[in-house]
C-alpha cells in the first residue's frame, strides 16, 4: 500500500505581536497571569495592514515550493482552509495560485483548486482530502498542497480578544512523504452545536465557556471512535498528542480527560489507585454511558454524584507525579510556538505538531518509526482523531523550520498600535493605517481591483 502523508511543512506567522501580560493586560487592567498561567499564552501574531490571510498563505507556500524544488506542474491540488475568507464565491486558493505564479515559470491552470470551511478543522478535512485523491490514484503523480491560513480576529472587548492570533501552515501532501506518514485509522466526534459561528459577519459570535464543554465532549466522542478502529489507546503509544490549540489552557484541560480515558483499566490505573483511588464508574452510580437522558429512572441514577465523584478523581489525577511526567513529555511540547502566537483557528493543530517535531529536534529524541495522535477540532461542531508515524527524514524537514528566527523578528505593538491595527483588518471600518514593518522578499496587498478583488504582489 502507497505510503501518503505530509512531505513538507511551512509556517507564516503575521508580522506583528501583542504582547498579553507586558502590553494587553495593564491596559486591561487584569492580572497578566491570567494569560500566562489561565490561557497559557504570551503573545498574538496580527497581520500588518498589507498582510492577510492570502499573503500569510503565498508566503508560507511559495517557501515551501522553493526549498523543495518544486514546479507548478508538480502540484495538482490546491486547498485553502480558513474561516476568515473574505469572498463567497472567489476561492483564496485562487489567488495564493495567482500568487505562486507572479514568482514561478509555469501555472497552476491543471490544478484542482478549492477551499474548505468547517471552523478549526477544515485543514485536517482537507489534509484527509488530499490523502483521498493520492490514494485512489487521481493525482498524476503529483503532491496536493494544503494550506490553513486565518486572521483569528474577536471583536474588541470580547472574551475571545486575548486568544487572538494571525498565521498560515502550508503542507505538502504527498507519497513517500518525508515528515509523517497518514495512517488509515480516525475517529470522528460530530454533533449540530451552536458554541462559535459567524453568519454573514466577520468577528465571531462566541459562547465561550459552551465552546470548551463541546471541544472536550466531541473529542471524548472522536476517541471512542477512533478506539473503535485502533483498539484501546494507551498513553504510552504515543511520543506526542497535538491538539487543537485555540489557547494551551484549553489543551491542558483536553490532555487530563485522555489521560483518565486512557489509562482506565490500565496498570497504570492500578499503580494510581494506591495513591488516589480508582477513577469513578458510572455503574456505581447507576448512570449508563449515554449521558444522563439516556441513564435510567430508578432512585438509584446519581448523575450529580457521579460528575462530583469525577472532578475530584480528575483534580487528585493532576497532581499525581505519573500525569505530570506524562503531560510534560507528550502535550506540553506541542505548545510552545502556540503560547508567542495565540490562535491560528485552521492552523493550530498543524503548528502544535511542528512545535513537537522542533522539540524532538532540539532535544534529540529519535522520533523515525515513533506515533503521533493527532485530536483537531472545529466549533460547530466537530473533533477528529487520528494517528500518524513519523519517518525517516523527518529531521531534515524540521531542521528547515524558520518559524524561531520569524517570530523573534516580530513588531512588538504598543496599545494604541494595536488598536490601529485591528481597526485596519475590521471589514466595517474605512481605516487606512500604515504599515509598521516593511514587506521585503515577500507577497502583499495592495489594494482593490474593479470588481472588488483583492490585489497582490510580491515585493522583492
Ligand atoms: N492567575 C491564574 N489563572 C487565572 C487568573 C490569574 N490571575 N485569572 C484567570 N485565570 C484562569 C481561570 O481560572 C481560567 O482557567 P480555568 O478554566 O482552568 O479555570 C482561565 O484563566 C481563563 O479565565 P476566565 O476567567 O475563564 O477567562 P474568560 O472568561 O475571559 O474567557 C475563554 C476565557 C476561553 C472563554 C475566552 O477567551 C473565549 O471566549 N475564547 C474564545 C473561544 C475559544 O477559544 N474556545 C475554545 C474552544 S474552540
Amino acid at each position: 500500500m502507497t505510503s501518503v502523508g505530509i512531505d513538507a511543512i511551512e509556517i507564516r506567522t503575521g508580522s506583528l505581536k501583542l504582547d498579553l501580560p507586558g502590553t494587553f493586560a495593564p491596559a486591561k487592567d487584569e492580572d497578566p497571569e491570567k494569560y500566562t498561567k489561565g490561557l497559557g499564552l504570551n503573545a498574538s501574531s496580527f497581520p500588518d495592514s498589507y498582510e492577510d490571510i492570502v499573503t500569510m498563505a503565498a508566503n508560507a507556500a511559495h517557501r515551501l515550493m522553493e526549498r523543495k524544488g518544486l514546479r507548478p506542474n508538480d502540484v495538482g491540488r490546491i486547498d485553502v482552509a480558513t474561516e476568515s475568507a473574505f469572498d463567497n464565491s472567489k476561492p483564496v486558493s485562487t489567488y495564493v495560485a495567482g500568487c505562486l505564479e507572479q514568482v514561478n515559470d509555469g501555472d497552476f491552470h491543471h490544478a484542482n483548486k478549492g477551499e474548505r470551511k468547517f471552523a478549526c478543522v477544515a485543514a485536517t478535512q482537507a489534509v484527509d482530502d488530499a490523502y483521498n485523491w493520492i490514494r485512489a490514484g487521481r493525482n498524476r503523480g503529483r503532491a496536493a498542497l494544503v494550506i490553513a491560513t486565518d486572521t483569528a480576529l474577536y471583536a474588541r472587548d470580547d472574551p475571545g480578544e486575548a486568544t487572538q492570533g494571525a498565521g498560515a501552515v502550508a503542507m505538502l501532501i504527498d507519497e513517500d512523504p518525508s515528515v509523517v506518514e497518514i495512517s488509515t485509522e480516525q475517529g470522528y466526534g460530530s454533533a449540530d452545536e451552536t458554541d462559535f459561528l459567524k453568519p454573514q459577519q466577520q468577528f465571531p459570535s462566541v459562547d465561550g465557556k459552551r465552546s470548551m464543554q463541546v471541544y472536550l465532549a466531541r473529542m471524548r466522542e472522536a476517541l471512542e471512535d477512533f478506539e473503535s478502529v485502533s483498539g484501546d489507546t494507551h498513553p504510552d503509544d504515543y511520543a506526542y498528542i497535538p491538539f487543537h490549540t485555540p489557547f494551551p489552557g484549553m489543551v491542558r484541560k483536553a490532555g487530563l480527560l485522555g489521560y483518565r480515558h486512557m489509562i482506565r483499566d490500565t496498570p497504570v490505573e492500578d499503580e494510581l489507585a494506591e495513591e488516589i483511588g480508582r477513577q469513578p464508574r458510572r455503574e456505581a452510580f447507576g448512570v449508563s454511558g449515554q449521558g444522563p437522558e439516556a441513564s435510567g429512572t430508578s432512585s438509584h441514577v446519581d448523575e450529580a454524584g457521579y460528575e462530583e465523584a469525577v472532578r475530584e478523581h480528575m483534580d487528585a489525577l493532576k497532581g499525581t507525579d505519573a500525569y505530570h511526567e506524562w503531560y510534560g513529555n507528550t502535550i506540553e511540547p506541542t505548545l510552545t510556538i502556540s503560547r508567542e502566537v495565540g490562535n491560528w483557528y485552521t492552523g493550530s493543530v498543524h503548528v502544535a505538531r511542528a512545535s513537537a517535531l522542533q522539540h524532538a529536534l532540539e532535544n534529540g529524541v529519535d522520533l523515525a518509526g515513533q506515533r503521533l495522535l493527532v485530536g483537531s477540532y472545529g466549533s460547530g461542531a466537530q473533533a477528529e482523531i487520528h494517528a500518524e508515524t513519523v519517518v525517516d527524514g523527518w529531521e531534515e524537514e524540521v531542521r528547515a523550520f524558520d518559524a524561531d528566527e520569524q517570530l523573534a523578528e516580530r513588531y512588538d505593538l504598543s496599545f494604541e498600535e494595536y488598536e490601529e491595527i485591528h481597526d485596519a483588518h475590521n471589514h466595517e471600518k474605512d481605516t487606512d493605517v500604515d504599515p509598521v514593518t516593511v514587506p521585503e522578499g515577500e507577497f502583499a496587498f495592495t489594494g482593490w481591483g474593479r470588481m472588488g478583488e483583492r490585489e497582490y504582489e510580491y515585493v522583492n
